[in-house]
């Protein structure tokens, strides 16, 4: 099972992944998750999220083709062996983000960033929870966090990420589950159980 956690940033998505895998290993009655992230999620990614974020890159394409880079060793070293151990992946972001952030904020081409990600043969997440966050409040939780990084302190960059999250949902409701995040982080968490509750059954591990 491949559950993937997306939203923009200041959105509250560690805070509800590490919630939902409590909920999980509940339901599931096991301690058979594993949580992980983009960018870095695997050993050595620390230096190339560290590039990423903080880097500004003079060629359009620079950016993408690092996450997507990034992301086919995580898969390859931490995602597929976790899934073969008949783990529950939680990963915080994956190919969503990069349609979200590289083609609705930067403005690269969706095609073409449709085929990268396939040509790298990465596999689809089962089940997708979009945290549908206000800008206005990810902007509060950012500065409250300290100093943004260059993503996170533009706030149409947001509004246009935040745009691309809808489509995508709206373009694919079945995968991407869209949770009202506009409340507390208690509120998030049960709108998140109350979606979990709706689609227990093609849940692979409420079957155990
Ligand atoms: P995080 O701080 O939420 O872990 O994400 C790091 C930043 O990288 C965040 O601003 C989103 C951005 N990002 C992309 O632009 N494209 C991607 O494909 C990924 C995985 C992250």
């Amino acid at each position: 099972m491949f559950i993937t956690i997306e939203g923009i940033d200041g959105s509250g998505k560690s805070t509800q992944t590490r919630i939902l895998e409590e909920t999980i290993k509940d339901i599931a009655g096991c301690d058979c998750t594993l949580v992980t992230r983009e960018p870095g999620g695997w050993e050595g990614g620390q230096a190339l999220r560290d590039l990423i974020i903080k880097e500004h890159f003079l060629h359009s394409w620079t950016e993408a083709l690092l996450f997507v880079a990034d992301r086919c060793e995580h898969v390859t070293r931490v995602i597929l062996p976790a899934l073969h151990q008949n783990k529950i992946v939680l990963c915080e972001r994956y190919n969503d983000s990069t349609i979200a952030y590289q083609v609705w904020g930067r403005g690269l081409p969706e095609d073409e960033v449709r085929r990268l990600i396939k040509t790298a043969g990465l596999p689809e997440p089962d089940i997708t929870f979009w945290l549908d966050v206000d800008v206005e409040k990810a902007l509060e939780h950012i500065s409250k966090r300290g100093e943004p990084d260059r993503i996170e302190s533009d706030r149409e960059l947001l509004e246009r990420i935040s745009e691309g999250y809808r489509s995508l949902w709206k373009k694919e409701p079945e995968r991407i589950r869209r949770i009202d995040a506009k409340g507390t982080m208690d509120e998030t968490a049960r709108n998140i159980k109350v979606e979990l509750d709706r689609i227990k059954k093609m849940l692979k591990f409420a079957e155990k």
